[in-house]
């Protein structure tokens, strides 16, 4: 089968269209036709070795970690799904390689896809998507009525949270440059910082929640737009050894995490908030949700441009260059 290959980490190294051997099942996985992938940050962090100390991957490596596509053939104890079924899917993270013409994935980690949408745009869903409903439901249990800053409003991540904050009822402000301000505000923002003209954090104040998707210096100014009790989930800022130890990265590591992370800790104390980091995980069951939440309507996919697989390395400087409004998809058959 055909796919992006890369032989060792590097920000300049070549992606090379390669002929690799079909994947091969385990009885509870299922072989994937790869129809469409999307691309993450992740992606190109990954090539350039920045997970190298978190994920030990062989080379050659095949990239991507987003994908729909049919299934065509089932484990011994897969029950639920068959050849035919139309699926959408995040691999686990030991297991991806989505820019390819075939996967074998674990069949916890996908959900049929949205009947209601194509591949390229199903394709575009399951790594945001999961990352935010992550974020909102299982940490930081959104409320109606609730106020949340998201940061990046018109990136990948942002078009999707901001979707997903107003389903929960909540008030939305979002940063975002004059090119995406009619996207976010399309999408149901309430309030909108021109994050290039104004400070945020001189514009906000008393918010439940803080989305942060920058890191650095807007995550830190972050804390002063909350209220005490209010949450900040991160999914670019550095890690805790709260994460640590919810994740049992063993003694050692977290208190390396507490060591790195201490100004984040401090700022939490100093105003009397809680900082969570997100390292968001594969779930079927999730996605699940989200194909329900889509196909009532309620969820969009906002696709900004689709390459071909020969142009993947197109389709990494474009995401790379910081600017996409919504999601960058490979469309592999
Ligand atoms: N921890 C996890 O599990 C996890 C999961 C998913 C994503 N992430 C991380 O989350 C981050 C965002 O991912 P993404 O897919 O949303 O990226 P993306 O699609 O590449 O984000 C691009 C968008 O960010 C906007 N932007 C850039 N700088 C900004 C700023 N200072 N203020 C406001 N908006 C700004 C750009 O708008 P303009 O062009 O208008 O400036 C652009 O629309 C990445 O670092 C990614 O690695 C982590």
């Amino acid at each position: 089968m055909k796919a992006i290959t890369i032989e060792k980490y590097g920000k300049h190294v070549p992606l090379n269209m390669t002929e690799q051997p079909m994947p091969e099942i385990g009885e509870q996985d299922v072989l994937v036709e790869i129809h469409a992938a999307s691309l993450n940050p992740i992606d190109f962090k990954i090539k350039e070795g920045k997970v190298k100390l978190l994920l030990n991957y062989k080379f050659p490596l095949i990239l991507g970690n987003d994908f729909s596509g049919v299934v065509v053939k089932v484990g011994e104890r897969v029950s639920a799904f068959k050849p035919g079924d139309e699926v959408y899917g995040r691999p686990r993270k030991t297991r991806i390689g989505t820019l390819a013409e075939f996967i074998a994935v674990h069949e916890d980690d996908i959900a049929l896809k949205p009947r209601n949408l194509s591949f390229e745009e199903a394709a575009s869903i399951p790594l945001v998507g999961l990352t935010t409903y992550q974020a909102f439901s299982d940490i930081l249990d959104l409320q109606r009525g609730q106020k949340i800053l998201i940061h990046a409003g018109a990136g990948g991540v942002g078009t999707f949270a901001i979707q997903m904050a107003k389903l929960m009822g909540a008030y939305v402000a979002t940063t975002a440059s004059e090119k995406g301000y009619d996207l976010v505000k399309s999408l149901g923002a309430d309030l909108i910082v021109n994050y290039r003209e104004e400070n945020f954090e001189d514009k906000l104040a008393d918010y439940d929640a803080v989305y942060d998707t920058l890191g650095g210096a807007a995550l830190e100014k972050s804390f002063r737009v909350l209220k005490p009790g209010g949450q900040i989930v991160s999914i670019s800022g550095m890690p805790n050894a709260r994460f640590g130890k919810e994740e049992k990265l063993g003694w050692m590591k977290t208190a390396i995490l507490s060591l790195v992370s201490r100004k984040l800790t401090a700022l939490e104390k100093k105003t009397r908030t809680k900082y969570h980091f997100l390292f968001m995980k594969p779930s079927g069951a999730q996605l699940n949700i989200l194909k329900e939440w889509i196909e009532e309507g309620r969820i969009k996919p906002i696709v900004d441009k689709v390459y071909s697989l020969q142009e993947a390395g197109q389709a990494f400087q474009y995401l790379e260059s910081g600017r996409a409004k919504g999601k960058v998809i490979v469309k592999i058959k």
